[in-house]
Protein backbone atom coordinates (compact mmCIF):
# COMPACT_ATOMS: atom_id res chain seq x y z
CA UNK A 1 0.00 0.00 0.00
CA UNK A 2 1.23 3.42 -1.03
CA UNK A 3 1.78 6.10 1.69
CA UNK A 4 0.96 9.89 0.94
CA UNK A 5 2.10 12.49 2.64
CA UNK A 6 -0.43 15.36 2.81
CA UNK A 7 0.81 19.26 4.04
CA UNK A 8 -1.26 22.04 3.28
CA UNK A 9 -1.29 25.81 3.23
CA UNK A 10 -3.47 28.67 2.68
CA UNK A 11 -7.45 29.42 3.34
CA UNK A 12 -10.22 27.04 5.05
CA UNK A 13 -11.10 26.22 1.07
CA UNK A 14 -7.37 24.38 0.89
CA UNK A 15 -7.68 22.77 4.23
CA UNK A 16 -11.17 21.53 3.24
CA UNK A 17 -9.91 20.30 -0.36
CA UNK A 18 -6.96 18.22 1.41
CA UNK A 19 -9.70 16.73 3.66
CA UNK A 20 -11.14 15.13 0.21
CA UNK A 21 -8.23 14.65 -1.02
CA UNK A 22 -7.51 12.34 1.42
CA UNK A 23 -10.86 10.59 1.75
CA UNK A 24 -10.45 9.96 -2.04
CA UNK A 25 -7.12 8.75 -1.35
CA UNK A 26 -7.89 6.33 1.31
CA UNK A 27 -10.79 5.26 -0.99
CA UNK A 28 -8.52 4.08 -3.72
CA UNK A 29 -6.18 2.33 -1.73
CA UNK A 30 -3.50 4.69 -0.40
CA UNK A 31 -2.54 5.38 2.91
CA UNK A 32 -2.67 8.88 4.74
CA UNK A 33 1.02 9.19 6.44
CA UNK A 34 1.92 12.07 9.08
CA UNK A 35 5.59 10.79 8.52
CA UNK A 36 7.27 12.54 5.49
CA UNK A 37 9.85 10.43 5.74
CA UNK A 38 8.08 7.15 5.55
CA UNK A 39 5.90 8.74 2.64
CA UNK A 40 6.20 7.06 -1.32
CA UNK A 41 4.14 10.37 -1.97
CA UNK A 42 4.53 13.96 -0.65
CA UNK A 43 1.45 16.17 -1.84
CA UNK A 44 1.44 20.07 -1.25
CA UNK A 45 -1.34 21.68 -1.36
CA UNK A 46 -0.53 25.38 -1.78
CA UNK A 47 -1.42 28.99 -1.37
CA UNK A 48 -0.65 32.19 -3.66
CA UNK A 49 -2.39 34.89 -2.15
CA UNK A 50 1.03 36.73 -1.27
CA UNK A 51 4.47 36.09 -2.07
CA UNK A 52 5.69 34.88 1.31
CA UNK A 53 2.70 32.59 1.00
CA UNK A 54 3.55 30.53 -2.51
CA UNK A 55 7.78 30.72 -1.41
CA UNK A 56 6.31 28.37 1.30
CA UNK A 57 6.28 25.98 -1.97
CA UNK A 58 10.01 26.27 -2.76
CA UNK A 59 11.40 26.10 0.48
CA UNK A 60 9.59 22.58 0.99
CA UNK A 61 10.47 20.69 -2.16
CA UNK A 62 13.92 22.23 -1.60
CA UNK A 63 13.76 20.21 1.60
CA UNK A 64 12.11 17.83 0.49
CA UNK A 65 14.41 16.76 -2.71
CA UNK A 66 17.67 17.32 -0.03
CA UNK A 67 16.31 14.82 2.92
CA UNK A 68 17.95 12.09 3.94
CA UNK A 69 15.50 9.42 2.51
CA UNK A 70 16.58 11.46 -1.18
CA UNK A 71 19.91 11.26 -0.09
CA UNK A 72 19.47 7.19 0.07
CA UNK A 73 17.65 7.32 -3.42
CA UNK A 74 14.57 5.81 -2.05
CA UNK A 75 11.71 7.13 -4.91
CA UNK A 76 9.62 10.10 -3.49
CA UNK A 77 7.22 11.49 -5.76
CA UNK A 78 5.97 15.42 -5.46
CA UNK A 79 2.71 16.45 -6.00
CA UNK A 80 1.94 20.28 -6.38
CA UNK A 81 -1.94 20.85 -5.80
CA UNK A 82 -3.67 24.12 -4.98
CA UNK A 83 -3.32 27.61 -6.17
CA UNK A 84 0.35 28.10 -6.77
CA UNK A 85 -0.43 24.86 -9.02
CA UNK A 86 -3.31 26.19 -11.12
CA UNK A 87 -1.27 29.91 -11.61
CA UNK A 88 1.98 28.20 -12.74
CA UNK A 89 0.72 25.08 -14.17
CA UNK A 90 3.67 23.51 -16.36
CA UNK A 91 6.02 26.10 -15.21
CA UNK A 92 6.72 24.57 -12.51
CA UNK A 93 8.45 21.49 -13.76
CA UNK A 94 11.30 24.31 -15.04
CA UNK A 95 13.06 24.93 -11.30
CA UNK A 96 16.07 23.23 -9.81
CA UNK A 97 13.89 20.83 -7.52
CA UNK A 98 11.96 18.28 -9.03
CA UNK A 99 8.52 18.60 -8.89
CA UNK A 100 6.61 14.95 -10.10
CA UNK A 101 2.65 16.23 -10.92
CA UNK A 102 0.99 19.41 -10.72
CA UNK A 103 -3.05 19.11 -9.81
CA UNK A 104 -5.01 22.70 -10.68
CA UNK A 105 -7.62 23.46 -8.03
CA UNK A 106 -10.21 22.19 -9.48
CA UNK A 107 -8.61 18.99 -10.58
CA UNK A 108 -7.44 17.64 -6.85
CA UNK A 109 -10.74 14.85 -7.11
CA UNK A 110 -8.25 13.38 -9.79
CA UNK A 111 -5.41 13.06 -7.51
CA UNK A 112 -5.38 8.94 -7.64
CA UNK A 113 -5.04 8.90 -11.22
CA UNK A 114 -1.95 11.23 -11.46
CA UNK A 115 -0.23 9.58 -8.54
CA UNK A 116 -0.90 6.40 -10.78
CA UNK A 117 -0.03 7.92 -13.77
CA UNK A 118 3.65 8.91 -12.45
CA UNK A 119 3.97 5.50 -10.69
CA UNK A 120 3.49 4.42 -14.34
CA UNK A 121 6.49 6.07 -15.61
CA UNK A 122 4.49 9.83 -16.81
CA UNK A 123 6.62 12.17 -16.85
CA UNK A 124 5.51 16.36 -16.14
CA UNK A 125 1.61 14.94 -15.57
CA UNK A 126 -0.15 18.27 -15.51
CA UNK A 127 -4.19 18.42 -15.25
CA UNK A 128 -5.50 22.06 -14.19
CA UNK A 129 -8.78 20.73 -15.82
CA UNK A 130 -12.41 21.54 -14.45
CA UNK A 131 -14.34 19.28 -11.45
CA UNK A 132 -15.97 16.25 -12.28
CA UNK A 133 -19.67 16.27 -13.34
CA UNK A 134 -20.14 13.97 -10.51
CA UNK A 135 -17.28 15.16 -7.91
CA UNK A 136 -17.93 14.00 -4.65
CA UNK A 137 -17.56 17.03 -1.60
CA UNK A 138 -18.18 14.74 1.40
CA UNK A 139 -15.38 14.25 3.66
CA UNK A 140 -14.84 10.92 5.67
CA UNK A 141 -14.78 11.35 9.45
CA UNK A 142 -11.03 10.55 9.22
CA UNK A 143 -10.07 12.85 7.61
CA UNK A 144 -11.78 15.87 9.10
CA UNK A 145 -9.04 18.43 10.46
CA UNK A 146 -10.97 17.85 14.02
CA UNK A 147 -13.48 15.73 14.94
CA UNK A 148 -16.53 17.61 15.85
CA UNK A 149 -16.25 20.59 13.32
CA UNK A 150 -16.90 20.66 9.66
CA UNK A 151 -15.94 22.94 6.85
CA UNK A 152 -19.03 22.64 4.41
CA UNK A 153 -18.04 24.77 0.86
CA UNK A 154 -21.02 26.41 -0.62
CA UNK A 155 -19.87 28.51 -2.98
CA UNK A 156 -16.18 28.41 -4.55
CA UNK A 157 -14.16 31.01 -6.82
CA UNK A 158 -14.42 34.79 -6.90
CA UNK A 159 -15.91 37.23 -9.50
CA UNK A 160 -14.81 40.41 -7.50
CA UNK A 161 -11.44 40.81 -9.05
CA UNK A 162 -10.33 43.09 -6.16
CA UNK A 163 -7.47 44.91 -8.07
CA UNK A 164 -4.45 43.04 -5.60
CA UNK A 165 -5.99 39.58 -5.52
CA UNK A 166 -5.05 36.66 -7.38
CA UNK A 167 -7.93 34.35 -5.80
CA UNK A 168 -9.87 34.81 -8.64
CA UNK A 169 -7.63 33.75 -11.25
CA UNK A 170 -6.78 30.68 -9.12
CA UNK A 171 -10.31 29.70 -7.95
CA UNK A 172 -11.87 30.98 -11.38
CA UNK A 173 -15.80 32.06 -11.20
CA UNK A 174 -18.18 31.43 -8.17
CA UNK A 175 -20.13 28.77 -8.44
CA UNK A 176 -22.52 27.94 -6.07
CA UNK A 177 -23.63 24.40 -4.60
CA UNK A 178 -26.87 23.86 -4.41
CA UNK A 179 -29.17 24.10 -1.31
CA UNK A 180 -30.49 20.61 -0.71
CA UNK A 181 -26.68 19.05 -1.18
CA UNK A 182 -25.28 21.59 1.18
CA UNK A 183 -28.03 20.51 3.64
CA UNK A 184 -27.69 16.84 3.61
CA UNK A 185 -24.43 17.05 3.66
CA UNK A 186 -25.11 19.01 7.00
CA UNK A 187 -27.59 16.48 8.43
CA UNK A 188 -25.05 13.87 7.57
CA UNK A 189 -22.52 15.54 9.40
CA UNK A 190 -24.74 16.24 12.52
CA UNK A 191 -25.90 12.47 12.59
CA UNK A 192 -21.90 11.65 12.59
CA UNK A 193 -21.63 13.92 15.53
CA UNK A 194 -20.61 16.83 14.51
CA UNK A 195 -21.56 19.92 16.57
CA UNK A 196 -20.37 22.60 14.62
CA UNK A 197 -20.45 23.75 11.08
CA UNK A 198 -18.54 26.49 9.27
CA UNK A 199 -20.27 27.43 5.67
CA UNK A 200 -17.02 28.37 4.01
CA UNK A 201 -16.25 30.46 0.46
CA UNK A 202 -14.67 33.39 -0.61
CA UNK A 203 -17.87 35.25 -0.84
CA UNK A 204 -20.61 33.41 1.22
CA UNK A 205 -22.95 36.04 1.28
CA UNK A 206 -22.71 36.17 -2.94
CA UNK A 207 -24.43 32.21 -2.60
CA UNK A 208 -26.77 32.39 -5.57
CA UNK A 209 -27.71 28.64 -6.39
CA UNK A 210 -28.65 27.88 -9.97
CA UNK A 211 -32.10 26.41 -8.50
CA UNK A 212 -32.87 27.46 -4.81
CA UNK A 213 -33.70 23.41 -4.57
CA UNK A 214 -33.70 22.94 -0.68
CA UNK A 215 -34.55 26.74 0.31
CA UNK A 216 -38.50 27.28 -0.74
CA UNK A 217 -39.52 27.02 2.61
CA UNK A 218 -37.43 29.44 4.01
CA UNK A 219 -37.64 33.41 4.50
CA UNK A 220 -34.65 35.39 3.55
CA UNK A 221 -34.09 38.71 1.77
CA UNK A 222 -31.18 36.61 -0.10
CA UNK A 223 -30.51 33.19 -1.20
CA UNK A 224 -27.52 33.30 1.60
CA UNK A 225 -29.96 34.44 4.59
CA UNK A 226 -32.15 31.80 3.22
CA UNK A 227 -29.38 29.28 3.55
CA UNK A 228 -28.57 30.40 7.20
CA UNK A 229 -32.12 29.98 7.79
CA UNK A 230 -32.48 25.81 6.34
CA UNK A 231 -29.00 25.22 7.67
CA UNK A 232 -30.29 26.62 11.38
CA UNK A 233 -33.36 24.29 10.92
CA UNK A 234 -31.30 20.66 10.44
CA UNK A 235 -30.89 21.70 14.52
CA UNK A 236 -27.62 21.21 14.26
CA UNK A 237 -25.69 23.02 17.32
CA UNK A 238 -23.83 25.41 16.07
CA UNK A 239 -23.02 27.12 12.54
CA UNK A 240 -19.98 29.90 11.67
CA UNK A 241 -19.58 31.30 8.42
CA UNK A 242 -17.38 32.67 6.23
CA UNK A 243 -15.69 35.11 4.79
CA UNK A 244 -18.19 37.88 4.15
CA UNK A 245 -17.93 40.47 1.35
CA UNK A 246 -18.82 43.77 2.52
CA UNK A 247 -20.95 44.69 -0.35
CA UNK A 248 -23.45 41.51 -0.46
CA UNK A 249 -23.49 41.49 3.30
CA UNK A 250 -27.40 42.02 3.71
CA UNK A 251 -28.36 43.39 7.24
CA UNK A 252 -31.08 40.12 7.44
CA UNK A 253 -28.29 38.38 7.82
CA UNK A 254 -27.99 39.96 11.25
CA UNK A 255 -31.70 38.81 11.46
CA UNK A 256 -31.08 35.62 10.68
CA UNK A 257 -28.49 34.96 13.17
CA UNK A 258 -31.08 36.82 16.11
CA UNK A 259 -34.11 34.06 15.06
CA UNK A 260 -31.99 30.85 15.40
CA UNK A 261 -29.46 30.35 18.34
CA UNK A 262 -27.45 27.72 16.62
CA UNK A 263 -26.28 30.62 14.21
CA UNK A 264 -23.18 31.67 15.99
CA UNK A 265 -22.07 35.33 17.47
CA UNK A 266 -19.92 35.90 14.73
CA UNK A 267 -18.79 38.00 11.70
CA UNK A 268 -15.86 38.36 10.05
CA UNK A 269 -16.16 41.09 7.49
CA UNK A 270 -13.13 42.39 5.94
CA UNK A 271 -12.71 45.94 5.12
CA UNK A 272 -9.44 45.93 3.57
CA UNK A 273 -8.89 49.78 4.11
CA UNK A 274 -10.29 52.32 5.87
CA UNK A 275 -10.02 55.07 3.32
CA UNK A 276 -12.14 55.65 0.40
CA UNK A 277 -9.58 56.57 -2.24
CA UNK A 278 -7.74 53.40 -1.48
CA UNK A 279 -10.67 50.91 -1.36
CA UNK A 280 -11.78 52.47 -5.21
CA UNK A 281 -8.18 51.84 -6.39
CA UNK A 282 -8.45 48.26 -4.68
CA UNK A 283 -12.04 48.01 -6.67
CA UNK A 284 -14.04 46.88 -3.66
CA UNK A 285 -17.25 48.13 -4.20
CA UNK A 286 -17.82 49.17 -0.73
CA UNK A 287 -17.22 52.63 0.69
CA UNK A 288 -16.23 53.48 4.13
CA UNK A 289 -19.73 54.65 4.84
CA UNK A 290 -21.00 51.71 3.39
CA UNK A 291 -19.33 49.48 5.24
CA UNK A 292 -19.72 51.46 8.49
CA UNK A 293 -23.77 51.48 7.80
CA UNK A 294 -23.52 47.53 7.91
CA UNK A 295 -21.22 46.96 11.20
CA UNK A 296 -23.64 49.73 12.69
CA UNK A 297 -26.40 46.89 11.90
CA UNK A 298 -23.83 44.20 13.51
CA UNK A 299 -22.89 46.30 16.61
CA UNK A 300 -26.72 46.57 17.41
CA UNK A 301 -27.81 43.30 17.17
CA UNK A 302 -29.75 41.64 20.25
CA UNK A 303 -27.22 39.41 20.76
CA UNK A 304 -24.24 40.57 20.70
CA UNK A 305 -21.94 39.57 18.02
CA UNK A 306 -18.25 39.33 17.51
CA UNK A 307 -16.92 40.99 14.73
CA UNK A 308 -13.27 40.38 12.87
CA UNK A 309 -12.10 42.00 9.75
CA UNK A 310 -8.51 41.51 7.39
CA UNK A 311 -6.75 44.49 6.12
CA UNK A 312 -4.03 45.57 4.00
CA UNK A 313 -1.29 47.80 4.93
CA UNK A 314 0.36 49.79 2.07
CA UNK A 315 -1.72 49.49 -1.14
CA UNK A 316 -0.09 51.55 -3.82
CA UNK A 317 -0.51 55.36 -3.34
CA UNK A 318 -1.52 54.76 0.65
CA UNK A 319 -1.08 57.93 2.41
CA UNK A 320 -0.19 59.14 5.90
CA UNK A 321 -3.80 60.20 5.49
CA UNK A 322 -5.49 57.07 4.08
CA UNK A 323 -3.32 55.39 6.33
CA UNK A 324 -4.79 57.78 9.52
CA UNK A 325 -8.18 56.81 8.23
CA UNK A 326 -7.99 53.11 8.60
CA UNK A 327 -6.67 53.75 11.99
CA UNK A 328 -9.55 55.98 12.12
CA UNK A 329 -11.99 53.43 11.12
CA UNK A 330 -10.87 50.55 13.43
CA UNK A 331 -10.97 52.77 16.60
CA UNK A 332 -14.93 52.84 15.65
CA UNK A 333 -15.58 49.39 14.56
CA UNK A 334 -13.48 47.99 17.66
CA UNK A 335 -12.63 45.05 16.32
CA UNK A 336 -12.44 41.65 18.13
CA UNK A 337 -9.29 40.60 16.56
CA UNK A 338 -8.05 41.45 12.79
CA UNK A 339 -6.02 39.88 10.48
CA UNK A 340 -3.03 42.45 9.39
CA UNK A 341 -1.05 42.22 6.30
CA UNK A 342 1.70 44.01 4.24
CA UNK A 343 0.53 44.75 0.73
CA UNK A 344 2.39 42.15 -1.63
CA UNK A 345 2.32 42.42 -5.45
CA UNK A 346 0.64 39.60 -7.13
CA UNK A 347 1.89 38.71 -11.23
CA UNK A 348 -1.50 39.15 -13.16
CA UNK A 349 -3.08 40.85 -11.11
CA UNK A 350 -4.43 44.98 -12.34
CA UNK A 351 -2.62 46.15 -8.91
CA UNK A 352 0.88 44.63 -10.24
CA UNK A 353 1.33 47.14 -13.00
CA UNK A 354 0.60 50.17 -9.90
CA UNK A 355 4.06 51.22 -8.36
CA UNK A 356 4.18 49.37 -5.09
CA UNK A 357 5.39 53.08 -3.95
CA UNK A 358 5.11 52.72 -0.14
CA UNK A 359 8.30 52.10 1.06
CA UNK A 360 9.20 48.47 3.07
CA UNK A 361 9.76 50.67 5.77
CA UNK A 362 6.65 52.52 6.06
CA UNK A 363 5.40 49.03 5.82
CA UNK A 364 6.44 47.99 8.74
CA UNK A 365 6.09 51.22 10.66
CA UNK A 366 2.09 51.29 9.92
CA UNK A 367 1.59 48.19 10.04
CA UNK A 368 2.74 47.77 13.81
CA UNK A 369 0.84 51.12 14.46
CA UNK A 370 -1.79 49.72 13.10
CA UNK A 371 -1.30 46.47 15.32
CA UNK A 372 -0.77 48.34 18.51
CA UNK A 373 -4.49 49.74 18.05
CA UNK A 374 -6.01 46.54 17.23
CA UNK A 375 -4.15 44.87 19.99
CA UNK A 376 -5.55 47.31 22.39
CA UNK A 377 -9.05 47.20 20.84
CA UNK A 378 -8.42 43.07 21.75
CA UNK A 379 -7.43 43.37 25.16
CA UNK A 380 -10.08 45.26 26.19
CA UNK A 381 -12.66 42.86 24.36
CA UNK A 382 -11.01 39.93 26.13
CA UNK A 383 -10.98 41.42 29.14
CA UNK A 384 -14.74 42.13 29.39
CA UNK A 385 -14.98 38.15 29.29
CA UNK A 386 -13.12 37.63 32.66
CA UNK A 387 -15.46 36.70 35.40
CA UNK A 388 -17.99 35.63 32.92
CA UNK A 389 -19.51 32.16 31.68
CA UNK A 390 -18.73 31.01 28.05
CA UNK A 391 -20.13 27.71 26.56
CA UNK A 392 -16.78 26.00 24.84
CA UNK A 393 -17.07 23.39 22.30
CA UNK A 394 -14.38 20.71 23.58
CA UNK A 395 -12.24 20.66 20.22
CA UNK A 396 -8.90 19.08 21.61
CA UNK A 397 -5.82 18.64 24.08
CA UNK A 398 -4.07 21.45 24.06
CA UNK A 399 -0.78 21.59 21.82
CA UNK A 400 0.82 23.78 25.00
CA UNK A 401 -0.27 21.50 27.52
CA UNK A 402 -1.58 17.68 28.08
CA UNK A 403 -3.56 18.37 30.92
CA UNK A 404 -5.15 21.24 29.08
CA UNK A 405 -8.17 20.84 26.51
CA UNK A 406 -9.02 23.81 23.89
CA UNK A 407 -11.96 24.64 22.31
CA UNK A 408 -13.87 28.11 20.49
CA UNK A 409 -16.75 29.84 21.99
CA UNK A 410 -19.91 30.55 19.49
CA UNK A 411 -18.10 33.77 19.15
CA UNK A 412 -14.83 32.47 18.04
CA UNK A 413 -12.78 32.71 20.89
CA UNK A 414 -10.13 29.97 21.49
CA UNK A 415 -10.70 29.28 25.48
CA UNK A 416 -8.13 26.91 27.45
CA UNK A 417 -9.32 24.77 30.68
CA UNK A 418 -7.90 21.97 32.57
CA UNK A 419 -10.07 18.56 32.15
CA UNK A 420 -10.20 15.63 31.01
CA UNK A 421 -10.37 14.03 27.37
CA UNK A 422 -13.99 12.35 28.43
CA UNK A 423 -15.03 15.97 27.55
CA UNK A 424 -13.82 16.51 23.58
CA UNK A 425 -17.18 16.75 22.00
CA UNK A 426 -19.10 18.17 24.34
CA UNK A 427 -20.40 22.01 24.64
CA UNK A 428 -19.16 22.90 28.34
CA UNK A 429 -19.63 25.97 30.18
CA UNK A 430 -16.41 27.45 31.58
CA UNK A 431 -16.02 30.46 33.59
CA UNK A 432 -12.99 32.71 32.30
CA UNK A 433 -10.32 33.68 34.69
CA UNK A 434 -7.80 35.07 32.26
CA UNK A 435 -7.66 36.64 29.42
CA UNK A 436 -4.21 36.41 27.33
CA UNK A 437 -3.66 37.96 23.39
CA UNK A 438 -5.19 35.66 21.73
CA UNK A 439 -6.89 32.87 24.03
CA UNK A 440 -8.62 33.19 26.87
CA UNK A 441 -8.01 30.76 30.07
CA UNK A 442 -10.56 29.56 32.79
CA UNK A 443 -12.40 26.57 34.98
CA UNK A 444 -14.93 24.36 33.16
CA UNK A 445 -18.36 24.83 35.43
CA UNK A 446 -20.75 22.11 34.56
CA UNK A 447 -21.69 20.16 31.41
CA UNK A 448 -24.37 21.43 29.54
N1 LIG B 1 -12.49 36.66 0.05
C1 LIG B 1 -12.02 37.30 1.17
C2 LIG B 1 -10.55 37.05 1.49
C3 LIG B 1 -9.60 36.49 0.51
S1 LIG B 1 -7.89 36.42 0.79
C4 LIG B 1 -12.34 38.78 1.03
O1 LIG B 1 -12.88 39.20 0.07
O2 LIG B 1 -12.05 39.54 1.90
C5 LIG B 1 -7.66 36.75 2.50
C6 LIG B 1 -7.06 38.07 2.79
O3 LIG B 1 -5.75 38.17 2.26
C7 LIG B 1 -7.78 39.26 2.18
O4 LIG B 1 -8.88 39.65 2.92
C8 LIG B 1 -6.72 40.32 2.15
O5 LIG B 1 -6.71 41.06 3.35
C9 LIG B 1 -5.43 39.52 2.06
N2 LIG B 1 -4.80 39.66 0.74
C10 LIG B 1 -5.27 39.23 -0.45
N3 LIG B 1 -4.43 39.59 -1.44
C11 LIG B 1 -3.39 40.25 -0.87
C12 LIG B 1 -2.21 40.86 -1.37
N4 LIG B 1 -1.93 40.88 -2.66
N5 LIG B 1 -1.37 41.45 -0.47
C13 LIG B 1 -1.65 41.45 0.85
N6 LIG B 1 -2.75 40.89 1.37
C14 LIG B 1 -3.63 40.29 0.53
FE1 LIG C 1 -9.95 38.36 -3.40
FE2 LIG C 1 -11.66 40.35 -3.40
FE3 LIG C 1 -12.45 37.96 -4.19
FE4 LIG C 1 -11.91 38.40 -1.62
S1 LIG C 1 -13.54 39.36 -2.82
S2 LIG C 1 -11.24 36.63 -2.84
S3 LIG C 1 -10.23 39.81 -1.72
S4 LIG C 1 -10.99 39.24 -5.22
FE1 LIG D 1 -4.48 31.05 -0.72
FE2 LIG D 1 -5.82 30.01 -2.68
FE3 LIG D 1 -6.97 30.29 -0.34
S1 LIG D 1 -4.46 31.71 -2.86
S2 LIG D 1 -5.98 32.09 0.47
S3 LIG D 1 -5.25 28.99 -0.77
S4 LIG D 1 -7.95 30.50 -2.31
Amino acid sequence: MKKVYLETFGCQMNVSDSERVATRLVADGFEITPHEAAADVVLINTCSVREKAEHKLYTRVGQIRNSEREKRGDEQIVGVLGCVAQLEGETLFEGKNEIDFVLGTKAVGRVSEAIENVFAGQKRYFDLGDREDNYDWSVSEVQRHLPYVAFVPIIEGCNKFCTYCIVPFSRGREKSLPASEIIRQVLNLRRQGVKEVHLIGQNVNSYRPKIDNGLEDFHGATAFSRLLRAVAATGIERIKFNTSFPRDFHPDIVDAINENKNLCNWVHLPVQSGSNDILRAMRRGHTIESYLQKIDKIKSSPRKLSLTTDVIIGFPDETDKDFQDTLKMADYCKFDSAYIFKYSPRPGTPAYSMIDNVSAEVKTDRFLEFEKLIRFNQRAVFRSYLDKTVEVLVEKISNKNSMELSGHTTCQKVVNFKGSSELLGKIVKVKISEAKTNTLYGEICCNL
